[in-house]
Order: structure tokens, then sequence, then C-alpha cells
């Protein structure tokens, strides 16, 4: 039976209750749910697969995932980027079996058909003229998927119909900036993406980073203490969080902006030269926001994060950099999520303060990391309290959100609809309200 056969979307509308800001636990343990995920988001929207800098030369590639499918992301040999099924088009095998390097093709390890980095058929195992049938061999390309980018941000779609990604992204694209091209050059990854599994259901991670402010005294409390010299950083960092914006972008696409106390200098974990070149590059609304920000942490609908800040783990002693981490949450079972999980840098930077930033990404938010530690925990304890046959009965609550809805602030510099506090829960629950859209139809062009 078809899952769409199982679940209507009348079945669905109810599990997010919009007005009273609530969402049934069930949308986080039932299998058919996250099976009918894959299909209505999964294979219908915009989908983060990669950076430029990863793939520079002709023949450069990296694998992927969209949704359960896996691709390749590929810079083909006329310099065009490419996102190929990687799934042979005569038995479905893998034909690249690696995570990255470079190739003119892919050969398929079961009968031998070549690819093209292009994705074009090249040859068959056996004499092509015993294909009957077809005279056009194109018929044996890789399926390739839509793709498109936004400065060095490489986006992928399975959907002819989906709307432009300049439209999808929106107001985004005004973040997305500060974050990516703030200086003329842009970004690099330091390596490529830790991956890992976490033994949550893979919204949890879109919501926390879309964002959910409350957690982040209470969970890293103790690693904020370590990290921030002055001895009182957890009742700072609880002070700036409850002060500080949220702000929803737009098409699912929610953020918060901590903001660091008077106290602290602007553009802190910085070195001089590359805040000389974001004055050069960003604009003064995009600076306001930036210059005192000591946690940007944003989710872009359904699946692609980031969260940046400055850290030190010598506080005493040394000055704080700025790290920046990018995630994609991939939800490979109902109670599962593959975190990839990557860092970039301003290719200006020097190489002390790249290899200074990818050691502060490594030590707060990856496999190791310590605020990633703290989340797993917290995550993989929601799971369990929810998947029981009482627990998926009830709702999970995001009412904070009826105290903030109507109190936007009408001097935030950026586009979108911001919210006076990191506390607010209006972004978070925002995740799943456009979740609902999906799932339920509501988006006319993801049909
Ligand atoms: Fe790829 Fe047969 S499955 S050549
Ligand atoms: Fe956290």
């Amino acid at each position: 039976m078809l899952i769409d056969e199982a679940f209507q979307p009348s079945d669905i509308e109810h599990l997010v209750d919009v007005e009273n800001a609530t969402a049934s636990r069930q949308i986080f343990c039932d299998p058919g749910i996250w099976r009918m995920e894959l299909q209505r988001i999964f294979t219908r929207t915009w989908l983060f697969v990669g950076h430029a800098s990863e793939i520079p030369a002709a023949g450069d590639y990296v694998t992927r995932l969209m949704g359960n499918d896996p691709v390749i992301l590929v810079r083909d040999a006329g310099g065009q980027i490419r996102v190929l099924h990687n799934s042979c088009t005569h038995r479905g095998s893998l034909v690249c079996r690696g995570t990255s390097g470079n190739a003119r093709g892919f050969t398929c390890p079961y009968h031998g058909w070549v690819f093209d980095n292009s994705g074009a058929i090249r040859a068959t195992a056996m004499d092509d003229a015993l294909y009957k049938k077809h005279t056009d061999y194109h018929h044996f390309d890789l399926k390739r998927a839509r793709v498109g980018t936004y400065g060095d941000l490489i986006f992928a779609t399975w959907n002819d119909d989906a709307i432009s990604l300049d439209d999808y992204l929106g107001n985004a694209r005004w973040y997305l900036d500060i974050m990516f091209h703030r200086t003329p050059e842009g970004m690099e990854v330091l390596g490529a993406p830790h991956r890992w599994v976490s033994t949550n259901n893979w919204k949890l991670g879109p919501m926390n980073f879309g964002a959910d402010g409350p957690h982040a005294v209470k969970v890293h409390g103790p690693i904020t203490d370590a990290t921030f010299a002055g001895g009182n950083a957890r009742q700072m960092l609880r002070d700036a969080l409850i002060e500080s914006p949220s702000v929803s972008m737009g098409n699912g696409h929610n953020g918060i902006w901590t903001q660091a106390p008077e106290a602290f200098p602007p553009f802190l974990g910085w070195e001089p030269a590359l805040i000389e070149l974001f004055q050069k590059t960003l604009t003064p609304e995009q600076l306001q926001l930036m210059q005192r920000a000591v946690a940007s942490v944003s989710t872009i609908f359904p699946n692609f994060s980031w969260v940046q800040g400055p850290a030190s783990f010598e506080p005493a002693t040394k000055m704080p950099t700025t790290f920046l981490a990018i995630r994609n949450w991939q939800p490979i079972a109902h109670d599962r999520t593959e975190i990839w999980n990557w860092f970039l840098v301003e290719k200006e930077a020097s190489e002390t303060f790249k290899e200074e930033a990818k050691r502060m990404g490594i030590r707060t938010f990856s496999a190791g990391g310590t605020f990633d530690q703290d989340d797993a925990e917290a995550w993989h304890s929601i799971q369990r309290g929810v998947e029981g046959e009482i627990g998926r009965t009830l709702d999970v609550s995001f009412e904070m959100a009826l105290a903030y809805r109507d109190r936007a602030l009408v001097d935030f510099p950026g586009p979108g609809t911001a919210y006076p506090s990191n506390y607010a829960e209006v972004t978070e629950f925002d995740v799943l309200v456009e979740w609902q859209r999906y799932m339920t139809g509501k988006i006319d062009w993801a049909r």
C-alpha cells in the first residue's frame, strides 16, 4: 500500500494546531509519517547539497543525500554543477561508492555501464545495437536533479514545478549574505562533513536550530561557563537570550540572533582584517545585526541549518575565535537522524584563524563537540519520552509563542518578522507550521 493511501491530508492537518501552538507527538514517532515526509517534503522542495568550494575543479565530486536518495554533486567537464541520482539506470546499483574525489565519469560496479561526469551514458555492457528499442541512448542517462545556487551555496530539487531557488529562499537571502557572502571572496569549507547518527526524529534538529533559545542555558550551562570568561557567563547568556531577536524569514526559514551584552566589544571572535572586509561588503543594516551577535543559529527549511559563535576553551588567557558550522539533518528513519556537519571560513582569513576556527567548531558543534553532546542527550531523551503508547497521544507545547506572536519588532533592521526574544518559541514552531503546509498539500507548487 502506498503511504499516501495510508495517510490523507485530513489525517495530518490536526497534528499541528497552529492556533494553539501545539503539535502531536505522533509526528516524531510514526514510520508512516516519516515515509510521507520523504515523499511530500524531500522530493518536492529545495534541499541544500553542498558548497561550491567542495568541488572547485572539473571532475570534482562529493556524494550526498536528498531525503533517502543518494546523489552525486559533481562539477562536469564543462564546469557545470550537476546533481546526479547515484543509481545506475540499468539495474539500480550505486555508480559511485566514494564520498569525494575527481572523476571523468562513473563506472557501475555491477555490469560495467559507464556514465560521464555530466551523467550521460557512454557505454553499456553489451553491443549497443542490441538495444533495439532505443536509438537515443540518453534514455539511459543518470537521472539529474534540478540545481540552484545562491552564491556558493548549492541546492537541488527533484521538483520541476518548484518555485525558483531565489524565491524559495526569499527573505533568508539577506541573512545568508551575512553568514556566507560577507567578504569579497566568500567562504571555503574546512574539510569534509563529519557524519554521525543521533537517536531521534530528524525534525528535532531543524526545530532546535530554528531556534530553541530556552534550552541553551539549561542544557549548555556548564560548557558556557567553561568557554566564556567572567564567572557569570550563564546568567549573561540567559539575559542575552531573553532580550535578543528571533526571526521568521518566511517559507519555514527561521532563526535567532543572540546579541552580546553592552560590555562586550563588537565583532567578538574575528581578526581585524576580516572585520574590515565585513564593513566593506555588508550593508549598515546587516552590520548592525551581525556585529554584536554572539550566536547566530538558523534553519533553512527543511533540513539545512547553521550555527555560528565565538568560543575559547582557555577563556582567561585566550580571546575567542568565531566558528561557523553548517549541517544537514538527514531523515534516515522515523527515530534516527544522520547529521552531516561541516565548517566554513572566510577565504581571506589567515591560516592561523582558519585552523583555530576549525578547532573551535570541532570542540563545540561536531560528533564529539561539547554542545552536540548536550543536545544529542536531550533529543534522545525526547524520543524516548514521546514514543510510548501514552506518550504519542499527548502534545508538545510551543505556547510561549502565543504571548509573542503579536509582538513583532517594528525597528528590526532585517526582512521577515522579528520577535523580541530568543525565548519566544514562535520561530521554532514555525518550522512545524511549514511542515504542515507541505504535508497537507497547501503549497501549490509542491503538490
Ligand atoms: Fe549498473 Fe547493471 S546495474 S550496469
Ligand atoms: Fe543546543
